[in-house]
């Protein structure tokens, strides 16, 4: 299959199976603003519970933290934002698109090939709004470019706070806002964004081999959740590609239809964010280690991940088809921990009163501990492929034998096997399938 057939079947599959929808598309649509469905919100919220478990939860050294969009404008000016977040901007002569200068291919345009643009141009990407009733210069503030800035003025509240000794890390999902100038491949570039980071300090020496264990954990939390191996990449920035305060880089790549694209950073950005916030602010950030009182300024490895886009990474490597009985059967393999709905019951007959008010009652049982649905909209093989394309783990099927034997049919979405269980045995059942 083309490549780029398969990223339109895809996203055509998202449309209509309610995973993303085009941002206010009645009334034409906002460029690079999407919106999740009800199943996409879904699986975007398994995404977002999988990384909070993996780097919290199941951790004994990272804490959580919620920090606000909106942040006082010199936090801008100490991260360096307001003066070098900037892509350089033409305009191609041929079809007036505008375009980023670092976005030509060998020097042309890569939509119509011309090679005549014009000047470049400076394009700060920070979105600004203002606050209170003043709309002037005192009152402009931006909407967070990135979520990582909220931990670093937030460090010696959380180290006053929680009394951590380095090394500890804090993390954060949040969306991120910038004023991107060619959104595109859906929700992979777009304007208005989910990020998941963590500020990981520790001591300088400490560094170099905390760095190289944040660069493993998260390349292996995309395959613990079921990633191709094939399609995953770690790359390492080369000297001149990383920024002048960062000691080292490396992306976690996936091969999208589109292409081989950047999922996550992880940067080893020395001390630099803390000395700039306490230069700004005047206030003492450095940590005080408790037992030999020396104090200095930790450093900090950053993996910086999004959502949007390991969202759609994880749908893109759960999509399949296959030829069954020869017709083609679309399945999104997603990992149990991700499929948007586990479980979905479905009465045989609709007609049947018993099977109906079996099924609901299933159903109503299974919702305590499982996402589940119950559909009864069309007949049981439409129904099947229904929750095939959605990736739903299990389907149980209730029929007239049920009513007697009180045992029902598991379909596994995998492997297509049917299983008879008994409905006391169910929840159970799927609950160690699930596992
Ligand atoms: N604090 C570091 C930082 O923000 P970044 O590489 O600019 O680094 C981190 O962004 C991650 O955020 C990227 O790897 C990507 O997954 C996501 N991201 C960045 N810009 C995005 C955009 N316009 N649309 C969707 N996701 C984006």
């Amino acid at each position: 299959m083309a490549e780029n057939d398969l990223m339109d079947k895809i996203v055509s599959l998202c449309k209509r199976r309610g995973f993303i929808f085009q941002s206010s598309e009645i009334y034409g649509g906002l460029a690079g603003a999407w919106d999740y469905g009800p199943l996409g919100v879904e699986l975007k919220r398994n995404v977002k519970n999988a990384w909070w478990q993996s780097v919290v939860h199941h951790r004994d050294d990272v804490m959580g933290l919620d920090a606000s969009i909106l942040m006082h404008p010199t936090t801008w000016k100490a991260s360096g934002h307001t003066d070098n977040f900037i892509d350089v901007l033409i305009e191609c002569k041929g079809c007036n698109k505008r375009l980023r200068q670092d976005h030509l291919k060998n020097g042309k345009c890569p939509q119509c090939l011309a090679t005549v643009f014009s000047e470049p141009r400076n394009f700060n990407l920070m979105l600004k709004t203002s606050i209170g009733a003043m709309e002037d210069s005192s009152s402009v503030v931006y909407l967070r470019p990135e979520t990582a800035q909220g931990i670093f003025v937030n460090f010696a509240n959380v180290v006053d706070s929680m009394h951590r000794k380095l090394p500890f890390g804090v993390a954060q999902i949040g969306k991120a806002f910038r004023n991107e100038i060619t959104p595109g491949n859906t929700t992979f570039r777009t304007r208005e964004f989910e990020q998941m980071e963590i500020e990981y300090f520790c001591r300088p020496e400490d560094a170099p081999a905390k760095y190289e264990e944040w660069i493993n954990a998260r390349y292996q939390w995309y395959l613990d959740l079921g990633m191709d191996k094939t399609k995953l990449k770690l790359r390492k920035h080369e000297q001149d590609e990383l920024a002048h305060y960062a000691a080292g880089c490396t992306d976690v790549e996936y091969e999208f239809p589109f292409g081989l694209s950047e999922l996550e950073g992880i940067a080893n950005r020395t001390d630099y964010d803390l000395k700039q916030h306490a230069q700004f602010s005047g206030k003492d950030l450095q940590y005080k280690d408790p037992v030999t009182n020396e104090k200095f300024y930790p450093y900090v490895i950053e993996p910086s991940g999004g959502c949007d886009r390991a969202t759609l990474a994880f749908l893109v490597d759960a999509y399949h088809e296959e030829i069954v009985n020869d017709a083609t059967r679309v399945v999104l393999r997603f990992h149990p921990k991700l499929a948007p709905i586990k479980v979905a019951v479905l009465p045989l007959l609709k007609k049947n009163d018993g099977i109906v008010d079996l099924a609901k009652k299933i159903k109503h049982d299974l919702q305590k501990d499982i996402v589940c649905v119950y559909d009864d909209t069309a007949a049981i093989g439409k129904l099947y492929r229904r929750q095939d394309e959605v990736g739903t783990m299990f389907c149980v099927t209730v029929d007239v034998q049920s009513l007697e034997d009180q045992m029902v049919t598991v379909r596994d979405r995998d492997t297509m096997k049917q299983e008879r269980v008994a409905v006391a045995q169910l929840k159970r059942y799927l609950l160690d399938k699930l596992k």
